[in-house]
């Protein structure tokens, strides 16, 4: 199941995005927003990020204005590795290399058409592991570092 969220920058490529992926037999569970309505997108992306983060969804992916304030959110939460991705060369290269498991797009950055085969390219695509691991590993350690 792939969880799904947004801001009202990006709830309209999130819905898209859903009817693209409910087409294909993809199941999504969506965490909204569902209108223009201002909202604020720490909140929705917090709840892509807990539920990608408690295996209740095996991907998330999150839509804004931009891709990038949502993705700063998710990133937040510890094991979370969202990426913005405006391009499909992007796409499969975070999977195989960084093992991204959100996904971040901006609505009024990058048109539908693009999006749907970022997102295609970037479900399709499996982490490469090898020597990759080892940088997820120093990832997880700044995670885990007591900074202050
Ligand atoms: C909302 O206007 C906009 O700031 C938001 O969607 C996003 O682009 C933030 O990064």
């Amino acid at each position: 199941m792939i969880a799904l969220g947004a801001d009202h920058g990006g709830f309209q490529l999130k819905n898209a995005i859903k009817k693209h992926l409910e087409s294909k037999g993809i199941a999504c569970k969506d965490f909204g927003t569902n209108s223009k309505e201002s909202v604020d997108y720490p909140n929705f992306a917090l709840a892509v990020a807990k539920s990608v983060k408690s295996g209740e969804c095996s991907e998330g992916i999150l839509c804004c204005g931009t891709g990038i304030g949502i993705s700063i959110a998710a990133n937040k939460v510890p094991g979370i590795r969202a990426a913005v991705v405006g391009d499909v060369y992007s796409a499969k290269m975070t999977k195989e290399h960084n093992n991204s498991n959100i996904l971040c797009l901006g609505e009024r950055v990058i048109g539908e058409g693009l999006a749907l085969m970022i997102v295609d390219t970037w479900l399709e695509a499996n982490y490469a592991g090898a020597h990759h691991q080892k940088r997820l590993d120093l990832l997880a350690e700044i995670e885990n570092t007591k900074w202050c």
